[in-house]
């Protein structure tokens, strides 16, 4: 049915808690999808042949971190125009990093991204499993007819 490429910057290992639950959510729904951290992630190549992709970060004064933002000018280069996409992060109060990635994936990389970003405290708290598998399930939506 299609396969998504979920790609996480973080410090203290949220925010990957929270991608690898929305890769169930993908699976649920019967897509395939990989998860990465953004270290993995050397060239366009690298984000090449899927049909949906997901990046999240979490927020560290007030941004995304480095490596994320680093990703987003060589992702600018991958064709990912069309293609699905959403964007994730854990955050303490503010978290801007998630919003960020999600306005660069839509306004620069025209892809056809979900509704809105993710944004979670943790992926253990207030229903965050429920939402972040949800969310997986709605990017995979973007893939049925
Ligand atoms: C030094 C520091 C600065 C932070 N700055 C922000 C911030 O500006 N906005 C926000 O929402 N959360 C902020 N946080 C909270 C983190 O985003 C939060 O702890 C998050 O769960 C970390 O995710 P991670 O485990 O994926 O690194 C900050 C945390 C630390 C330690």
């Amino acid at each position: 049915m299609g396969k998504a490429l979920i790609v996480y910057d973080t410090r203290t290992g949220e925010t990957q808690k929270i991608g690898d639950i929305v890769a169930e959510g993908l699976r649920f729904s019967g897509m395939e999808a990989e998860v990465a951290n953004v270290n993995d992630i050397k060239n366009e190549a690298d984000l090449q042949g899927y049909d949906a992709l997901v990046f999240g970060s979490a927020t560290y004064h007030g941004a995304m971190m480095q490596k994320m933002k680093t990703m987003l000018f060589m992702a600018e280069k991958a064709g990912l125009e069309g293609k699905a996409g959403g964007a994730f992060g854990a955050f303490g109060w503010s978290g801007e990093a998630p919003e960020r990635i999600f306005d660069t994936m839509k306004n620069i990389f025209k892809m056809d991204m979900v509704s809105g970003p993710l944004r979670l405290k943790s992926s253990s708290l207030g229903g965050g499993v429920q939402m972040a598998q949800d969310y997986g399930r709605e990017i995979a939506k973007k893939l049925d007819g």
